[in-house]
């Protein structure tokens, strides 16, 4: 496996290491990874997966592309640098009966053969790594001549509703609080389409297409559930508010639940994200 260390270019600085996602992954099983399943078909639909397909997943986390496409009927593989997320994969595989395994992997250097996999595919993973350029080769490599590649990203940041009321709402607690810092995340490096169009094509892809009409969907009925899908879904929230008191903490979360009750109408709060749905064939 390559150490994050020789990956790294010079924006790692804005990368969670390996440490902190270990962190988090009893709360993205929780929180986060069951409420993808409708944008993980969507994507699966689109790169045209079909039952009996073999389906590679790079920065799988805790299976919230693989396990729909298992479900589906694919044989999986599901891989990850972090491995308590392959723990918690691995858990709901074998929980379900479902033809998935899941190994410990960095996206920069996967431990595949050449010309394996009839797709391949990475939602919210290849789209944050520090060496994206070296990820997305490594993902056409080892899709077979013919198979395809698929992308899930988000879109423009601006647009990226539960991140505005989880800063609005630390600000709201703490006035000083800045957010992230001026540099654009990493997370957000292919939110405009035509890059993500043109790092699929730089890969080695054709037949390139980037679908802009879906969302992610975040239904939340409380402040804490926002909290916990905030904190659980990326380490960079949690390093943003580590320093703060037990009771700054709990008045955030009293905020957030004002904003989730104003947002809701009979049912919960729905908070959308703007998603690029990268599809290229090898
Ligand atoms: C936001 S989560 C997305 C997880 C999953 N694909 C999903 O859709 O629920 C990002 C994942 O990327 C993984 N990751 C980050 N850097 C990685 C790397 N260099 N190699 C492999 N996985 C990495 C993290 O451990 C984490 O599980």
């Amino acid at each position: 496996m390559t150490n994050a260390k020789q990956t790294t270019t010079n924006e790692a600085e804005h990368t969670a290491p390996v440490e902190a996602w270990d962190a988090i992954a009893a709360l993205y099983d929780e929180h986060v990874a069951p409420g993808e399943s409708d944008l993980a078909i969507a994507g699966l639909r689109l790169a045209g997966l079909r039952a009996g397909e073999t389906f590679l997943d790079v920065a799988a986390g805790t299976g919230g592309l693989s396990l729909p496409a298992a479900r589906f009927g694919a044989t999986v593989l599901a891989t990850d640098w972090a491995p308590k997320m392959i723990e918690h994969f691995n858990a709901r595989a074998g929980a379900e009966g479902l033809d998935a395994v899941g190994r410990v992997m960095d996206c920069h250097a996967l431990d595949i053969a050449d010309d394996t996999y009839d797709l391949t595919g990475s939602q919210f993973g290849v789209m944050l790594v520090p060496d994206q350029a070296q990820a997305l080769r490594e993902m056409v490599r080892v899709t077979k001549p013919g198979g395809r590649v698929l992308l899930i990203a988000y879109g423009n940041p601006d647009e990226f509703e539960a991140l505005h009321f989880f800063i609005g709402a630390v600000q709201a607690v703490v006035p000083e609080f800045e957010g992230p810092e001026d540099e654009p995340l990493l997370e957000f490096q292919v939110a405009v389409p035509d890059v993500l169009r043109q790092r699929l094509i730089d890969a080695g892809l054709k037949e390139v297409t980037v679908d802009t009409s879906n969302q992610e969907r975040i239904e939340v009925r409380t402040g804490q559930q926002l909290w916990d899908w905030c904190l659980g879904g990326n380490p960079i929230p949690g390093m943003l508010v580590a320093d703060l008191t037990d009771e700054q903490r709990a008045d955030i979360i009293r905020v957030l639940d004002g904003m989730v009750r104003e947002h809701s109408a009979d049912g919960p709060a729905v908070l959308t994200a703007p998603l690029n749905i990268g599809v290229g064939t090898k």
